[in-house]
């Protein structure tokens, strides 16, 4: 089947079986192409907790399907490629939680939304790079258990003297190996440039930003922003995005190796397969649906 019979075929498919695709700025350019929403990891479950599809085609990796599916049980939830996972969201488990929530009972406990359903069970509220620091404000506990990723944790840590934020050793494979050496060098070879990153980039490169935010809060940045070019510290999915909303400004991408493999996995050619063949549900027990919705909707909550 060529690009456009896929094409034709997806959208068919669509209408008949009432789903919608969403998918993370991550994605290949294709399915962004075809997705109805595009988005952060924060826009995408909002999306999903208030639309009235039958059926959710998630184009991203486990964890956000997985979210997808804790905020709507009712619905179909599709992740295109089941190989799809976030090394980071295995940093950590459930049983690991558990003992570190002995190590520290009097801690509130906050899971970045890379994690999974098991673990977001254990949790006391969830958050996404675009509202950690919110999360983290509106709990009335000084001592917060933070997983997995230690470069958002420390990165909200220094917004947040009063508390005291307990780090996990996660980190992301993508984003964790942008040096601080490497970024000065693009400052250096672009000094006009604004240099955007995401904040699960390691501490000393965020301290050099001139602004940390999530991928959406990235492209929204540079689309409203009056400068032209900009250094881009987050994966090169973004560029799409960045391109169609502003292609008259200039986006260097800090290294060409800025790509997570595991969202690179979907293609347009999965998405077709997931539809036609129903593939690959995600199922859930309603006793962690019920266990990990409490930390989802409490995010949602909170940042409304
Ligand atoms: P966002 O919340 O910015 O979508 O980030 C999710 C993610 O996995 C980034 O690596
Ligand atoms: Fe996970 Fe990093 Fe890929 Fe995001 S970019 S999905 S944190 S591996």
């Amino acid at each position: 089947m060529d690009k456009q019979e896929l094409v034709n075929n997806i959208k068919k498919m669509k209408i008949e079986q009432n789903a919608v695709i969403v998918a993370h700025s991550y994605q290949a350019d294709e399915v962004q192409e075809i997705a109805d929403v595009v988005g952060d990891s924060f826009a995408l479950s909002q999306f999903c907790a208030s639309n009235t599809a039958d059926t959710i085609v998630f184009c991203g990796v486990h964890f956000m399907a997985e979210s997808a599916k804790i905020l709507s049980p009712e619905k179909t939830v599709l992740l295109p490629e089941i190989n799809a996972g976030c090394p980071m969201a295995d940093m950590v488990t459930a049983e690991d939680l558990r003992e570190a929530k002995k190590k520290y009972p009097e801690a509130a406990v906050v899971c970045y939304i890379n994690s999974s359903a098991e673990v977001k069970a254990e949790c006391d509220v969830c958050c996404t790079s675009s509202n950690a620091l919110a999360v983290i404000k509106s709990i009335n506990k000084k001592d917060i258990l933070f997983v997995p990723d230690q470069n958002l944790g420390s990165y909200v840590a220094k917004m947040v003297p009063e508390k005291n934020i307990i780090l996990w050793e996660g980190y992301c494979i993508t984003h964790h190996k942008i040096k601080a050496e490497e970024v000065l060098k693009m400052k250096e070879m672009h000094p006009d440039a604004i240099l955007l990153v995401h904040p699960e980039c390691k501490p000393e490169v965020a301290l050099i930003a001139d602004f940390v935010g999530s991928t959406k809060q990235i492209i929204d940045y540079a689309k409203n922003s009056e400068q032209c070019k900009f250094i881009i510290g987050t994966e090169m999915g973004v560029l799409y995005q960045l391109k169609k909303d502003s292609p008259d400004k200039t986006f260097y991408l800090m290294s060409n190796g800025l790509i997570c493999p595991n969202m690179k996995k979907t293609s347009l050619k999965s998405v077709h397969d997931a539809l036609a063949y129903k593939r690959y549900e995600i199922n859930l027990g309603s006793d962690i649906i019920n266990r990990a919705s409490h930390c989802l909707n409490k995010m949602l909550e909170v940042c409304k």
